[in-house]
């Protein structure tokens, strides 16, 4: 998802489960800004989120900061697989919907962690191989990610799957044994399922160019190749008292591929660097464009699983520390570049165009698209956004360069698949509200849409 800049923060609102809705935008009054870490880093078009535990939020100290302070959610463990399919084929999301609720409530964004993992399996997928493991660990993707269709901005679909050390292979595990495709059919299995997230890879030990990260760039790099549906990397950052001078390289390589970053787990242990620390991995995400935003993983030192090692922006009594305040200077100073998805510049896997928006008028619509192209194909992704007044129905225009097709598209039905194509709004996202936007997608061979969309309204 990209944010929008200037104080305005694009905000997916409450919905029923599984239906995508159209998006309002709320806005930050001008005297907010700056002044918290989700407002500042909304200034700079990305945001700063938090991981917190259902099992917290009656503590009214916890609760309100994560409230006041961040712009985005996770579930620190309420989303994994454990918690919403403990028996095979029963899916249970009450704790889930705990967190996703919160999020609605407060106009939080909201990441999804994690569709896979090799750890906090339920007992029933532990005691299952091969095929059956293969089979069940697709339909758990499919059925969590459609529960939440529409409502997460980026989904670690795939979580902590490369070894540590010195290989840059793949970790053994259960998933792993039923073969090396495991991960690009979980990828694939979260595009039909939720086709507006944007589908992440999600890892530890990645905090510089080291074996793990170049294992899990080439597998990137490949994707993008082959055209496996991935949207971003997500860098945990579980840091200790130094950090990697190749940080923001490592970033840089990633976003070269034509993929958003995202540090989706953050937390640095106490000692005397831990506020530049903090800082300096704020600062690598705001100068490197397709570094979309910051997720810590916990509110205060006490909230951490880091026992003892108070790695986080609040002490135990919910006190902002030095950490919190160099992180936010860092946020109000920096960030010469805002995130697109779109870079302008990259390798032949990289996208191609850059976004383009009509100045919506009143009554009417506007569309632009934005690309993830690789050789011989893309995913376009188009905002269609209302002008001064409600949008009742709309259909976009897009000019499909000769020799491409449209080959799928979600969120809204297509006539026609080449040269003028148009995609008219399906029944539960016709109606925008004013100012407000909503979001479809296409798949197409060959190369992507460079103009800009026509939008009518009605
Ligand atoms: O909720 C039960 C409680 O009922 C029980 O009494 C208690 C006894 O041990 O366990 C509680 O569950 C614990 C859960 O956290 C909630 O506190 C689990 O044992 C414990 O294993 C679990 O730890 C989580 C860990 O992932 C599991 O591997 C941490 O909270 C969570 O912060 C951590 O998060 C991971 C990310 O998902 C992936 N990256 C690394 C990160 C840190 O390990």
């Amino acid at each position: 998802m990209s944010i929008p800049r200037k104080g305005r923060l694009g905000l997916l609102s409450a919905a029923t489960a599984g239906v995508v809705v159209a998006a309002t935008v709320a806005v930050i009054g001008a005297a907010e800004a700056g002044t918290t870490l989700g407002a500042s880093a909304a200034e700079k078009g990305r945001y700063f989120g938090v991981a917190i535990a259902a099992g917290r939020l009656s503590d009214s100290t916890y609760s309100t900061i994560a409230r006041t302070e961040f712009n985005s959610i996770v579930a620190e463990n309420e989303m994994k697989w454990d918690a919403t399919e403990p028996q095979q084929g029963q899916f249970n999301f009450t704790n889930a919907d705990r967190i996703a609720n919160f999020a609605a409530t407060n106009g939080k964004l909201l990441r999804g962690h994690a569709l896979l993992w090799h750890a906090q399996q339920p007992g029933w997928a532990q005691n299952l191989s091969g095929t059956a493991l293969r089979n069940a660990a697709i339909n758990h993707v499919t059925r969590v990610a459609t529960q939440y269709r529409g409502k997460i901005h980026s989904w670690d679909v795939v979580n902590e799957a490369f070894a540590d050390g010195s290989g840059g292979g793949r970790r053994d595990s259960n998933l792993q044994r039923t073969g090396n495709d495991w991960i690009e059919a979980a990828f694939r299995a979260a595009r039909a399922a939720d086709p507006g997230a944007k589908l992440c890879y999600n890892d530890y030990n990645t905090d510089g160019i080291n074996a793990k990260s170049t294992g899990i760039y080439n597998m990137v790099r490949d994707f993008k190749a082959r055209g496996v549906p991935i949207d971003c990397v997500g860098l945990q950052s579980h840091l200790g008292t130094s950090l990697d001078s190749t940080y923001q390289q490592n970033i840089q390589r990633f976003a070269d591929l034509g993929v958003d970053v995202q540090i989706t787990e953050l937390d640095v242990q106490q000692g005397n660097n831990q506020a530049n620390i903090f800082a300096s991995v704020t600062r690598a995400c705001l100068a490197v464009a397709r570094c979309t935003g910051i997720t810590v993983w916990g509110v205060r030192d006490s909230d951490s699983w880091r026992t003892g090692q108070n790695p986080l922006l609040f002490d135990a009594s919910g006190n902002k520390k030095a950490a919190y305040t160099s992180v936010l200077n860092a946020l109000n100073a920096g960030g010469t570049t805002t995130p697109t998805t779109v870079p302008t510049t990259g390798p032949t896997t990289g996208p191609t165009t850059a976004p383009t928006t009509n100045p919506p008028s009143s009554g009417a619509c506007s569309a632009r698209v934005t690309l993830n192209s690789w050789s011989g194909g893309y995913v376009a992704t188009v905002r269609v956004t209302a002008g001064s007044s409600a949008v009742n129905g709309w259909t976009v225009g897009v000019t499909v360069p000769s020799g491409g097709a449209v080959t799928s598209a979600w969120n809204a039905t297509n006539t026609g698949t080449s040269g003028s194509v148009s995609f008219r709004n399906v029944g539960y996202n016709g109606q925008i509200a004013a100012g407000g936007y909503t979001e479809f997608g296409f798949q197409g061979t060959g190369a992507g849409p460079t103009a800009t969309p026509t939008c009518s309204a009605g």
